[in-house]
């Protein structure tokens, strides 16, 4: 890893209330490039939103390191917080378009960010935004004349007008039916590339997953697997019809200090039992292999 713009390390959120304690993050180690596309997956409530929002500034840690953009979130001033909110990282949110304002159009929403901040609008800038995400020639619609994809590309727009360095978007196509979900990732493709954003994106859709350069799975608040693409190619997005091993190869992710979490469906594959003994041994290529015992 040279440049990561994300790095976490053990990063471990707990949720305490009266009664429970949930562990939303167990350890979580995650390491992202300047300039990737990553797609995060995992099963309802394995932390991924937890997550997002602690890369976002809305939530805290309670141990381990998180960096983004070399700076150290867990050290900043409630003002430093602030500042990095406004000019590093922007959220876009399955039903970001309620935070809109229905009778405003789609230009004015676009440059209310600049009006709160007590900038002076720059609708030159909110056009060319508009321009981007691909609904130009509806800035001057009432947002409530909008489709709902339309709706969640104004707030697309308006994600990007603090120039964000890392836009996270957590189930951003949750909302609207398969076809603008295409349409959506391609745009965050599209920011990505043309913009130079980092983009995080969490995701159930597995068809979107297979647009992205890389699938970090998390599992029970820990970083398990990854999905690197095998190539560059479009494949249509048709990783739910063929399977992950047809556009993306699975790695398992081992950590600073060498250990590894292997999923409990390849444990129960090669007949390794929790908690039990495991022999290594070194194969004639030299790679490791594990063997039960008996
Ligand atoms: N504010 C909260 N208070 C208590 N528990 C929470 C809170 N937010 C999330 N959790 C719990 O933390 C775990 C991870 O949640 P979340 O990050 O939302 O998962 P995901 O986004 O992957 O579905 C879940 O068990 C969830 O119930
Ligand atoms: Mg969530």
């Amino acid at each position: 890893m040279s440049n990561p713009i994300v790095y976490c390390e053990n990063l471990v959120r707990i949720y305490r209330t009266e009664e429970t304690e949930v562990l939303a993050l167990q350890g979580l180690d995650i390491s992202i490039e300047k300039g990737e596309l990553v797609a995060l997956i995992g099963a309802s409530g394995s932390g991924k939103s937890t997550f997002l929002n602690i890369l976002g500034g809305l939530d805290k840690p309670s141990a381990g390191n998180i960096f983004v953009d070399g700076v150290d979130l867990s050290k900043l001033t409630d003002k430093e917080m602030l500042e990095y909110k406004r000019s590093t990282v922007s959220f876009i949110w399955q039903n970001s378009a309620r935070n809109l304002i229905p009778y405003l159009s789609a230009i004015e929403n676009v440059v209310l960010p600049m009006e709160i901040l007590g900038e002076k609008p720059d609708y030159k800038k909110a056009q060319e935004l508009l321009d981007l995400v691909g609904i130009g020639d509806r800035a001057d619609s009432k947002l409530f004349m909008l489709s709902g994809g339309e709706q969640q590309r104004v707030a697309i727009a308006m994600a990007l007008t603090n120039e964000p360095k890392l836009l996270l978007a957590d189930e951003p196509t949750g909302a609207v039916d398969n076809a603008t979900a295409t349409l959506i990732l391609d745009l965050f493709r599209k920011i990505n590339t043309e913009l130079g954003i980092t983009v995080i994106i969490v995701t159930h859709d597995l068809k979107l997953s297979a647009k992205v350069d890389r699938v970090i799975k998390i599992r029970d608040g820990r970083t398990s697997t990854e999905y690197l693409r095998l190539d560059k190619e479009d494949n249509g997005g048709n990783f739910e019809h063929t399977g992950n091993s047809a556009t993306h190869q699975e790695y398992v992710v081992v950590d600073r200090v060498g250990r590894l979490q292997i999923p409990k469906e390849m444990l129960s594959r090669a007949n390794i039992k929790p908690m039990s003994r495991v022999k290594i041994e070194f194969n004639e290529k030299g790679q490791i292999v594990l063997i039960p015992s008996e």
